[in-house]
Formats: structure tokens, C-alpha cells, sequence
């Protein structure tokens, strides 16, 4: 038996890892992204279908993310090298440690830019820079504040600066005192929005756009979209969740917190559609997702409404907590890296981290003006570091982290650390060693555009080679299994 490592620091309060593991997951993709794949692809039966790919992928790789962090105590390089030590393989493995914290790094040179709007607007909604008539006049507005790099800039770095002081304070007295107060508020605020977007006149068409149970709508494309977004709401494969869950108390039940971040990230999700397509509906406009719903619909929305700015205000403020909360968890996998195996102090490995980071995401945020000629393969620094990230870097690391979790490690630590039911950790297993990697698969070759898949067509096909995979991995580790049957 090898003795457990102990931890350098934990949260503070029952809730600490719950909110913290869920403000990294509320982001711009439960508000800009979730609520419009939900219209756009069967409402009701979206819902459903994602539920599904939240329990089959998102749920499984999630807790064994917490697993490799609580078992290893550290950042992601040093927990998985600590874990695949403990099990006797080969310390290569803790390169998906390294990969997964630069992916949180790189997506947050390029989120700190996407931040940097949301506080701009917040600014702008109070000092009424934000009048126009109509979607187009609104597309001059944002995009003139893209236009000046020294306006941008300065919003990308505050952002930055804010993400820095927060994380340099520490894992109690910075990460948990944030986000102890900014969950509640942004579930207060999204709350309000809803009471104001039930008075709006639009409330019966929001609810039926989001709703409304349509399975002719359900397209390969909108089971796809479920899948992938499922990995990246829950921010896995980042570095995110596996260095919180190193601050996760041993008594604590991983499988249980696992569930309530993704109860919670999801009730946000929807409750962000009820707050943001009635006001869409009641003012006849076209609902629509990323920049153009946020930044352009919904502050002409507001502005034709009785209370509009309090309520943008609202609105903006919330987005940019969220924003921030997800930031300060993509890169708190490199400050415990620097200080735990660097020695150096978190202030200092918060203030370097940030240094570089704000040098990065410069260069991102250059991409929407003086930088605009500076591509390459048609693509900005913006979108290369949202499409290696989002493309490459998530789905490699969890499909890493999948595998290592069902074949590689020993098992007796997944036993321990999870401590589920045997019928429990055999779904567990068989979910983690199967099904997510057969998904992120699947999403991975949609996304290169390889073969064009059609599930609902190919479904028979994808189930044999279920049916074939788990039968061969079954036989090929006879080791595991007599180790499960202990
Ligand atoms: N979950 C975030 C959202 O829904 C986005 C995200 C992806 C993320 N990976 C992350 C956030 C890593 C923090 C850390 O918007």
C-alpha cells in the first residue's frame, strides 16, 4: 500500500468545491451557446439527448478528474505523474498533465478577450454607449470597439489583472471567498432576468422555442453538438476540475459533487435561455447564438424596453462574473504548478503566469484590429488558439484521461477514491473505458470533417462497434477484471 499523499491546502467550506467546480463550468457556454443549440436543435428532446451525453461522457470523465487530483494532491502534471507512479507505468503519461494545463492556459488567452467585451459592455450599458436602432447599427458598435486596440486592450488586460489578483490570493482567501459570493449573485441575477423576461411579452415564445418537445428536429448534427458541448460545459480535460479536485477533503463523496456541479451548470444553462429569448421574442427578433446574440440582439432588446438599462446592467454583470469565474479556474492548474514545484510563491507564480498570459492574449486580441493581416491557413491568433484548444487539446486530453482511468492505472485507487457500489463503479468503468471515449471519438472525427457522420442512420454500425470494442477490452485485461472481482 502506497501512503496517501497529503494535501497542501483544502477548501474551506462544504460548498467550496462545489461552487468553485461550478463557476469553472458556467461560462459563456451555458449563456451564448447552450440555450440556441437547445431551439435550434428539438427543444425538449435537445434536452433529453444532452442529459444523456452528461451522464454517459460528462459525469464519468469528471470524476475520474477529480480522482487523479484528489489521489495525486496537485497540479495536473504533478497529480497524474504521482498516480501513474503509484500504479507502476511509465511517467510519460503525466504529458496529458502538461497538455491539459496548457490547454487551460491557451483558452484563456483567447477568453480573457471574449471577458474583455462583456465588462466593456457592462461600461458601456451604464454610460449609454450603447445606442442604436437597429441589429446593424449594433454590429457598427462592436465592431468600432474591436477596432481600437488600446480600448480592447485595456478591457482584455483588466480582465487579466482581475483574474491574477484573485488566483495570486490563493485557493481559500482568493478562488473560494470569489466565488462564494459571485455563484449566488449571478443565480440572484439570472433570477431576476427571468421575473422581468416573464413580464416581457415574449415569455410563451421563449418557453416554446426552448421547450417545445420536437424529435424531427434532432438531427446527427444536434447529437454531436449535445456530446461535445457536454465535455466542454463541464470544462474537463483543462486542467480545471483536476486541480480543484485536489483540494477536494478525502470524507467528501466525489461521485456526489460531480452531480451537483453538473445539476447546477445545466439549471444555469436553461435558466439563461428563460432570462435571454423571451426578451429576443417580444422585440421580433431572430434568436441566434455567440457574439451577435450578446453583443448585438439582446442590448437593442433592452434599449426598447421599459427598465431596459437596470436590466442590462444586470445582465452584463452577470456575464462578466461568469466570465471571471471560469477564468480564475483555467488558470489556477499552472499557479499551483509554479508553486508547488517551482517553490515559488503564489503571488509571484500568479503575477509570472499572468505576464505571459497577458502577452498571449494581447496578440489574441490583436487579431480584431492592427493584428487582422496576421494569419495563417486563413486563420487569426484568436481562432487557432480557440480551434487547437477546443479541436485538439479537449478532446486528446480527454480521451487521455479516459483511458488511463479504465486500463492503465491500478484499480484499486479508483476504487478507493470514487467508493461507489460495485454495480456503480462496473457502469462507472464501463462508461469510462467505452462509451466516453467512443463519444469524444466520434466528436473528434466530426470535427475534422474525416467522414461525415449520420448517426441517426449509422446508429446500428456505432452500437456493434460498441458491442465490439467493450467485448475485445473486456478479454485484453483479465488483470483489471480479477482485481474488480476481489
Ligand atoms: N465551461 C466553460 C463554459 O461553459 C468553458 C470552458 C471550457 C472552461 N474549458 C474550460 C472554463 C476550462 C474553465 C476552464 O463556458
Amino acid at each position: 500500500m502506497t501512503t496517501r499523499q497529503r494535501p497542501r491546502t483544502l477548501w474551506l467550506g462544504r460548498w467550496g468545491f462545489v461552487l468553485a467546480a461550478t463557476g469553472s463550468a458556467v461560462g459563456l457556454g451555458n449563456i451564448w451557446k447552450f440555450p440556441y443549440m437547445t431551439g435550434e436543435y428539438g427543444g425538449g428532446a435537445f434536452v433529453l439527448v444532452y442529459l444523456a451525453c452528461i451522464l454517459a461522457v460528462g459525469i464519468p470523465v469528471m470524476m475520474a478528474e477529480i480522482a487523479f487530483g484528489r489521489r495525486g494532491r496537485g497540479s495536473p502534471i504533478d497529480a497524474i505523474r504521482r498516480v501513474v507512479r503509484e500504479s507502476g507505468s511509465g511517467a510519460w503519461w503525466s504529458l496529458f498533465g502538461w497538455m491539459a494545463m496548457l490547454c487551460g492556459f491557451l483558452i484563456l488567452s483567447f477568453y480573457v478577450v471574449v471577458a474583455g467585451w462583456s465588462f466593456s459592455y457592462l461600461w458601456k450599458t451604464l454610460t449609454g454607449g450603447l445606442n442604436g436602432t437597429s441589429v446593424d447599427d449594433m454590429a457598427m458598435i462592436f465592431a468600432a470597439n474591436n477596432a481600437n486596440p488600446w480600448h480592447l486592450g485595456f478591457w482584455s488586460t483588466l480582465v487579466t489583472l482581475l483574474t491574477m489578483v484573485i488566483v495570486g490570493k490563493g485557493v481559500r482567501e482568493g478562488i473560494e471567498r470569489s466565488v462564494s459570493w459571485m455563484m449566488p449573485g449571478l443565480v440572484i441575477m439570472l433570477a431576476l432576468m427571468i421575473v422581468y423576461a416573464a413580464f416581457s411579452g415574449g415569455f410563451s415564445d421563449g418557453v416554446a422555442f426552448l421547450f417545445s418537445f420536437e424529435v424531427g428536429k434532432l438531427s446527427s448534427e444536434g447529437l454531436l453538438a449535445a456530446l461535445g458541448h457536454a465535455f466542454f460545459t463541464l470544462s474537463l480535460a483543462s486542467g480545471a476540475i483536476l486541480t480543484y479536485g485536489a483540494y477536494l477533503p478525502d470524507q467528501r463523496s466525489i461521485a456526489r459533487t460531480t452531480v451537483s456541479v453538473a445539476i447546477a451548470d445545466t439549471i444555469v444553462a436553461l435558466m439563461a435561455g428563460l432570462a435571454i429569448f423571451p426578451v429576443i421574442f417580444a422585440n421580433g427578433m431572430d434568436p441566434a447564438s455567440g457574439p451577435g446574440l450578446l453583443f448585438m440582439s439582446l442590448p437593442l432588446a433592452f434599449q426598447a424596453m421599459p427598465l431596459g438599462t437596470l436590466f442590462g446592467v444586470i445582465f452584463f454583470t452577470m456575464l462578466s462574473m461568469a466570465a471571471l469565474t471560469s477564468a480564475i479556474s483555467m488558470i489556477e492548474a499552472t499557479v499551483a504548478w509554479l508553486n508547488e514545484s517551482r517553490g515559488i510563491s503564489r503571488a509571484k507564480a500568479s503575477w509570472g503566469a499572468g505576464s505571459l498570459l497577458w502577452v498571449i492574449s494581447t496578440l489574441a486580441m490583436m487579431s480584431f484590429n492592427v493584428g487582422s493581416e496576421w494569419t495563417l491557413a486563413g486563420k487569426h491568433v484568436f481562432d487557432w488558439l480557440d480551434f487547437l484548444t477546443s479541436r485538439f487539446m479537449m478532446p486528446l486530453g480527454g480521451l487521455g484521461m479516459a483511458l488511463m482511468a479504465g486500463f492503465l492505472l491500478r484499480h484499486e485507487i479508483f476504487r478507493s477514491e470514487l467508493n461507489l457500489t460495485p454495480v456503480q463503479h462496473a457502469l462507472w468503468l464501463f462508461m469510462v473505458r467505452y462509451v466516453s471515449p467512443l463519444g469524444i471519438v466520434l466528436v473528434f472525427i466530426d470535427s475534422l470533417g474525416i467522414v461525415t457522420l449520420d448517426l441517426a442512420a449509422q446508429w446500428p454500425w456505432l452500437l456493434a462497434i460498441l458491442v465490439a470494442i467493450t467485448a475485445v477490452g473486456e478479454m485484453a485485461s483479465p488483470r483489471l477484471k480479477r482485481q474488480l472481482s476481489e
